[in-house]
Parts: structure tokens; C-alpha cells; sequence
């Protein structure tokens, strides 16, 4: 397998400061976050982290002491740039500037540097179609918030090689993180087809009249939702049996939603300017106070069930 030591992460946004922070937890790794902009890694890091030191699951020397090793450049010909082993793009969500940032690395790193596209929906295989080495080249999907949610889904192109996948699957979990390998290149990878899978059948419910929007959220909230972290959907059905699952699916199947369109009900959101969070009203009705809290929420929810502080 390859040997990793140089770090870089391609764009210093909201997702790669997180990505810098968290491969920091490896002494060993000389990291270097590179962006076009002016970017405040440290600054940004500070914010993003704040729970974990109030916690005391990061020590504030800790924090500067990692902080110290997260290196930034804006200069693409510089060494740290030609000198990596592993890139981690994250640069925009833009399939023509993730082509162009890959081409311009291609171009300085070494040919057995490993490159990764933090793409949360595009194809990596699409991304790195033009590359001359695409044998290493690889999809790690981070979630937000990077810093927290364990899961990477490392995404097999339909040429990456097994050394590549094996390397990235290695390095994710040396950083913490739980690697889920995807051995295809398809929409959603894994975990968001499941995701949406689960998504698409509760807004169905609303459009059908079945019941509300809040309805919903507190029937998963209070039932498999309370469960999913410790009995995960296949493990369940062991659980259950097979024999009842094919039970469940030969009859509930004919009646869950398969369209394979976004619902109506979104269509009519959009065109009503009900945005979410941006427009302050979506399934709920949100003001600045609500959506602190929402935030502030989740993370003290994900730092007690990671850390139990
Ligand atoms: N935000 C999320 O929830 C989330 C979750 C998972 C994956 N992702 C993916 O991660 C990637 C980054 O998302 P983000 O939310 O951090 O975006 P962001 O907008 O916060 O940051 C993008 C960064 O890329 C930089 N950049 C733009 N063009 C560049 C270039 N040519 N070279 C170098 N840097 C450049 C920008 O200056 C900016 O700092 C996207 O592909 C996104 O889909 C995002």
C-alpha cells in the first residue's frame, strides 16, 4: 500500500477546514490546505470546534498544537502542492472547476499521488474522466459536519485500483473516521440513497394527506429513528427474519412511493418561495432564534452520542 505522509486539501471552505481538523488528529501527517481565496483555516477551525473544547474533548493546546501543523497556500507551484501524496478535494460543488482543479494538480503532483474529490453528488469517475492516471483517483465523500460524522464513503471509480481504494480505506481509518468502501460509482453512493430513500417516502405521506410534517418527523423520531445507531435496517431484518421481511415487502411494497420525480408537494414549496431554513418557512416556520437551536442541537446531540459528554 501507499505510503501517505503529505496531506493536501484542495479548497479551505466550510468542508475542508473540517477535513484539515480532523486529519490533524494524526501527528504524523504534514498537512496544507490549498484555495484560490484568502482563507482563515485556524479561525475557521476555532469556530467549528468550539463544542469540542468547551466539552473537554479538545484540549485548547491540542487545538492550537494541530492548528500549528494545518499549513496554507495559495501558491498551486509550490512545493507542498508537488510534493503530496494524497489530495482531498473540496473545492465548489462545480463539475467543470473540480475537472480543471484536477487537471492543474495532475499536472504539478507526482503520478502515484492519490487523488480524492470530496463530491457529495457528483460522479468521481465523471470528475476524473479526462485524467491521464485515473487508476488513482477515488471518491471520500465526508458528511457535514466533517468533524463529527464518522462515516466516508470512499467511492470506487470504474478505475481505481485496489492499492488506491485499500490506501484511502487505511488513512480514514487512521484519522477516525468509519470508511464505508462504495465498489460502484452509482447516484448517492450509499448512504444517500438511503437517506432519500427515506426522505421521498415521508413527503409522500404529507402529499397523501397521511399525516403532517410533524407528525412524521415525531413518529421516526420515537420509533426505528431512536433504534437506527444500535439496529441498523439489515441487521433488523435478521432480527425479524427474513421470512417476515419478505412477508413485509410482498404486501407494503405495491403501496410505498416509487417516483421517481421530486414530489409536488416540493414543486409547489418552491414555487410559494418556501426555501427552509433560507426563506424562513418550509414543512415548519423558522426564525433566526429556531434555527440557532436547530444547529446548536444537532451538534450537542452528535458530541453525546460520539464522545457521551
Ligand atoms: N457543505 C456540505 O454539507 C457538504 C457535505 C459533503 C460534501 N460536500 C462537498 O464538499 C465540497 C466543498 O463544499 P463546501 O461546503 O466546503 O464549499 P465551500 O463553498 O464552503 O468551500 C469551497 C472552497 O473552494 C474554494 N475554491 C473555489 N475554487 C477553487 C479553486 N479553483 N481552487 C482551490 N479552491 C477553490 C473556495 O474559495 C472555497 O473556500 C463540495 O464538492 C461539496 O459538494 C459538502
Amino acid at each position: 500500500m501507499a505510503k501517505v505522509e503529505k496531506v493536501l486539501i484542495a479548497g479551505g471552505g466550510l468542508m475542508g477546514k473540517n477535513i484539515a481538523f480532523v486529519v490533524s488528529s494524526v501527528k504524523e501527517f504534514d498537512i496544507t490546505v490549498y484555495d484560490i481565496n484568502d482563507v482563515d483555516v485556524p479561525a475557521g477551525i476555532r469556530v467549528s470546534t468550539q463544542q469540542l473544547v468547551d466539552k473537554g474533548i479538545v484540549t485548547p493546546e491540542e487545538l492550537e498544537e494541530r492548528l500549528s501543523r494545518i499549513h496554507f497556500t495559495k501558491d498551486l507551484d509550490s512545493d507542498r502542492v508537488k510534493n503530496a501524496d494524497l489530495v482531498i478535494e473540496a473545492v465548489f460543488e462545480n463539475m467543470d472547476l473540480k475537472r480543471e482543479t484536477f487537471a492543474k494538480l495532475e499536472a504539478r503532483c507526482r503520478k502515484d499521488c492519490i487523488f480524492c474529490t470530496n463530491s457529495s453528488v457528483m460522479s468521481p469517475s465523471e470528475i476524473s474522466r479526462d485524467l491521464q492516471y485515473r487508476n488513482r483517483f477515488v471518491g471520500t465523500h465526508f458528511w457535514n459536519p466533517g468533524h463529527l460524522i464518522p462515516l466516508v464513503e470512499v467511492v470506487r471509480t470504474d478505475a481505481t485500483d485496489d492499492d488506491t481504494a485499500n490506501t484511502v480505506m487505511e488513512f480514514m481509518a487512521r484519522i477516525g473516521k468509519k470508511p464505508a468502501l462504495c465498489n460502484k460509482d452509482v447516484p448517492g453512493f450509499i448512504a444517500n440513497r438511503l437517506q432519500h430513500a427515506l426522505w421521498r417516502e415521508a413527503i409522500s405521506i404529507v402529499e397523501n394527506g397521511i399525516a403532517d410534517a410533524a407528525t412524521v418527523d415525531m413518529a421516526i423520531k420515537n420509533s426505528f429513528g431512536l433504534r437506527l445507531p444500535q439496529l441498523a435496517p439489515l441487521e433488523n431484518s435478521d432480527m425479524v427474519g427474513t421470512q417476515l421481511t419478505y412477508n413485509i415487502h410482498n404486501y407494503v411494497l405495491n403501496y410505498i412511493e416509487d417516483s421517481h420525480k421530486p414530489s409536488p408537494v416540493l414543486d409547489k414549496m418552491l414555487a410559494e418561495g418556501k426555501m427552509g431554513f433560507k426563506s424562513g418557512e418550509g414543512f415548519y416556520k423558522w426564525n433566526d432564534e429556531k434555527i440557532a437551536k436547530c444547529n446548536a442541537d444537532l451538534n450537542t446531540y452528535l458530541i453525546k452520542m460520539l464522545y457521551n459528554k
